[in-house]
């Protein structure tokens, strides 16, 4: 078995990354959340990774920060070492990251789903925002990004008491995209994020950030950055071969130009 924190796979445009930290349930220690960014922010700067595919193990995704940092951290050294605002590197991967959810998705390991495009859950993954047993609250966009998924009234349940969500409540409630079989979570991850890479990329990366602007911007410029967008992805030659493409009756070649 493997001591490296995190574990990278490459097939075609598709880069696998899972977390290592096995008997931790891949508790988020600094160290690891720093070789994660690094990773991840290297695969993105990599124009042949097309779509990141982000998982754990089956027993856990990751079950949040690390308890025992938390616990010998101070106040100051938490704002000092500035390692919760490396997740902002995260938010800002152009490339899209497909979250292949299976077993504990809990603390800092939900904020870390959330701040992936999508996630894809194994039927047997818990979900949940569990810092408030622990005298402490969501620091890594927890209370913000739920609370968008979920709406008010479960985000206020999950995050007042604790409670953990199964997959399938998970699904109803528009925190998760696809729930599969138990070992299926990962298979059905790479299988998104390779029909993602599969698309014209400069689309893809256009319709991600205009997304994601539905959750920073206000609907009409939201709207409006939708439609600049469009009129980029147009000027594309992946746009021209994709619309050729389908009058041709063949499948599109796209080049990411
Ligand atoms: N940090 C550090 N270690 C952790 C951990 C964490 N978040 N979660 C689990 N572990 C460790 C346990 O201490 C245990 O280690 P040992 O074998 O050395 O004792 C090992 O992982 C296995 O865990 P359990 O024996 O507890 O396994 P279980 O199956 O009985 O329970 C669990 C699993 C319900 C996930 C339980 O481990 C648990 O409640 N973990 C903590 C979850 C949590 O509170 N997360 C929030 C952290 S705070 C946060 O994330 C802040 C933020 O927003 C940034």
């Amino acid at each position: 078995m493997s001591d490296e924190l995190v574990l990278v796979e490459r097939d075609g445009g598709v880069a696998v990354v899972l977390m290592n930290r096995p008997k931790q349930l891949n508790a988020l220690s600094a160290e690891l959340m720093g070789v994660l960014v690094e990773t991840l922010a290297a695969l993105d700067d990599d124009a042949d990774v097309r779509a990141i595919v982000l998982g754990g193990s089956e027993r856990a995704f990751a079950a949040g920060a690390d308890i025992a940092e938390l616990s010998a951290g101070t106040p100051i050294s938490l704002y000092a070492n500035r390692r919760l605002e490396q997740w902002d590197t995260i938010r800002k991967l152009r490339t899209p990251v497909v979250a292949a959810v299976s077993g504990f998705c809990l603390g800092g390991g939900c904020e870390l789903a959330m701040l992936c495009d999508l996630i894809v859950a194994a039927e047997t993954a818990k979900f949940g925002q569990p810092e408030i047993n622990l005298g402490v609250l969501p620091g890594a966009g927890g209370t913000q990004r739920l609370t968008r998924a979920v709406g008010k009234a479960v985000a206020m349940d999950m995050i007042l008491t604790g409670r953990m969500l199964s997959a399938r409540e998970a699904l109803a409630y528009g925190l998760v995209a696809r729930v599969v079989a138990r070992e299926a979570w990962l298979g059905e991850g790479k299988r998104v994020a390779a029909e993602i890479a599969d698309r014209g990329p400069v689309a893809v990366r256009l319709a991600k950030e205009a997304v994601d602007q539905a959750f920073e911007a206000p609907l009409q410029a939201g709207v409006e950055f939708e439609r600049r967008a469009f009129f980029l992805a147009r000027a594309s030659e992946d746009a021209d071969e994709g619309l050729r493409a389908f009058l041709e009756k063949r499948k599109p070649e796209f080049r990411g130009r």
